[in-house]
């Protein structure tokens, strides 16, 4: 049911963790299962990601979604990252299954989000950036866990 792609990402998590002083946070969240994904960014000031970090709270494919999302938007710019959608990473992972595929869409998500937070305190505009629709604030998290 799970490629050997996923499995892997699964059991053995890219990226995974925090960073201390980030660029920018992005928390999403699914109302449905009740799954949490936050992505940490460090950015420099040439707009290149330097590195990035996932903590998620969620099912396997969340956690294989959120390693495999880190490992493309690592190196990247800021416009390159924000071009990776659930799309490309369920093609990354050589596919999910139909009922998973609202996991892959928590990461584009925390992308979006943690690029949001990003230009927020940045106070810049990043073209072609929604405010995440799945963004999850302190209060609400602390419901739900
Ligand atoms: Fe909801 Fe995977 S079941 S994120």
């Amino acid at each position: 049911m799970y490629t050997k792609k996923v499995m892997d990402h699964f059991a053995n998590p890219r990226n995974m963790g925090e960073i201390e002083k980030p660029s920018g946070v992005g928390t999403v969240g699914n109302a449905k299962c009740g799954d949490i994904m936050r992505m940490y960014l460090d950015i420099d000031e040439n707009g290149i990601i330097q590195d990035v970090k996932f903590k998620t709270f969620g099912c396997g494919a969340a956690v294989a979604t959120s390693s495999i999302a880190t490992e493309l938007v690592k190196g990247k710019t800021v416009e390159e990252a924000l071009k990776v959608t659930n799309k490309s990473v369920v093609e990354a992972l050589d596919g999910l299954p139909p009922v998973k595929m609202h996991c892959s869409l928590l990461a584009e998500e925390a992308i979006h989000a943690a690029l949001w937070d990003y230009a927020e305190r940045n106070g810049i505009k990043i073209e072609g950036l929604k405010k995440p629709k799945g963004d999850v604030h302190e209060e609400e998290e602390e419901i739900v866990y």
